[in-house]
């Protein structure tokens, strides 16, 4: 029997993109800070999360069906906010937004994208989509991209607080990666003149690194939409952003690409969870790679689960329909594997699901 040239899961999806992708693009999606401690240990951790199956429970009507943050979604797995997705394939962010679209869920948009928000919405206009928001250190540019969210159908907005300074990601500089000449991004044209040909640092001076609670707190306060926090990584910062407004936590380390060395999500989105105590929804994201990762992730708490890397691979081998089937690959995961734990909806997961939790 001939081994099928079909990927069949997301580490499939990893090696084909790295086969596709040149060397810049390749460090620039798959690298991480450091010495990419944190970037391995993301998803090692949710591989050492041990599941606790129920038998003989009726599992013959399954659902992945959930609603996180009053989005009615087909799955618990969102779109993560990735930067430069034309990178990955010329279709970019619009053919990403079709993805979600399609496989029932909702793309957060970055600060960094590579197309316009109105050119995402133009491509899957009944698609959900939240918008990722750096704070610049020029306001009216943070301002314009929230008026364009809005315009574009966006319902939340997700400011990320873990890059006031890029960190230091060292495959970047070795492979001499700087913004491909054919490629915008027009968030950083309108914060910075232009954006192809700028290194990551260059293109994260555009944010503010004088963000602080009380900033973040009147940003919330004339936001037109809910915000959530993207980069918490402890109960003290959970409690601080609750009792400043947020509509929501993402318990994240951004996919090991800021400060190495901290602890995987996995192992820190009990305590978040636990500081938290029900006042917003706690989602999370870093190393999910599979259904059983995304059911770890909700049986300690988190209402949903974001994925980064594994989509951009999708989305490099097969455009659109890359990502979906990226997307689809999880859901299907995700549904055998709820219903060999003897739950059927992901809302019946509790923490009797996890070994020592
Ligand atoms: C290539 C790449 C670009 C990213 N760009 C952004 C970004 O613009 N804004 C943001 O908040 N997070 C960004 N992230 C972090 C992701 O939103 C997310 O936290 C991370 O990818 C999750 O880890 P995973 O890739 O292991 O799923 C980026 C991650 C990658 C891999």
């Amino acid at each position: 029997m001939s081994a099928s040239p079909e990927p069949i899961n997301v580490t499939d999806y990893e090696r084909l993109a790295s086969e596709l992708l040149a060397d810049g693009p390749a460090g620039y999606f798959n690298g991480g800070a450091g010495d990419e401690n944190t970037l391995r240990a993301n998803a090692e951790a949710w591989s050492r999360v041990t599941l606790r199956p129920r038998v003989c429970v009726d599992v013959g009507d399954m659902s992945t069906a959930v609603t996180v943050l009053g989005e009615q979604l087909s799955m618990p797995i969102l779109v993560a906010p990735t930067a430069l997705q034309r990178m990955a394939h010329d279709d970019g962010e619009p053919a990403m937004a079709k993805a979600a679209q399609a496989a029932g869920t909702l793309m957060v948009c970055s600060t960094l994208a590579s197309s316009s928000l109105a050119e995402i919405a133009a491509a899957a206009p009944g698609g959900r989509r939240w918008l990722q928001l750096y704070l610049c250190r020029d306001r009216s540019v943070s301002n314009a991209l929230v008026d364009q969210a809005v315009e574009a159908g966006a319902t939340a907005i997700v400011v990320t607080v873990d890059a006031p300074y890029a960190g230091l990601r060292e495959r970047d500089p070795r492979s001499g990666f700087v913004v491909p000449d054919h490629i915008d991004m027009p968030g950083v044209t309108a914060a910075l003149g232009r954006s192809a040909g700028l290194t990551v640092e260059e293109f994260f001076s555009m944010v503010d690194p004088t963000l602080t609670w009380a900033k973040l707190e009147a940003f919330i306060a004339s936001a037109p939409l809910p915000v959530l926090v993207k980069g918490i990584q402890c109960g003290e910062d959970a409690r601080l952003a609750c009792d400043h407004g947020v509509s929501g936590i993402i318990v994240s380390n951004h996919g090991g690409r800021q400060l190495d060395n901290v602890a995987p999500t996995a192992d820190v989105l009990g305590e978040v969870v636990e500081a938290v105590s029900g006042r917003v929804e706690v989602l999370v994201d870093g190393g999910i790679r599979r259904g059983s990762d995304v059911c770890g992730a909700l049986a300690l708490g988190a209402s949903a689960v974001l994925v980064g890397r594994p989509a951009l691979w999708g989305l490099t081998v097969g455009g659109a329909a890359g990502a979906e089937r990226v997307l689809e690959i999880l859901r299907r995961e995700l549904e055998i594997t709820l219903a060999l734990l003897g739950v059927t909806s992901p809302t019946q997961l509790t923490r009797a699901h996890v070994a020592g939790a």
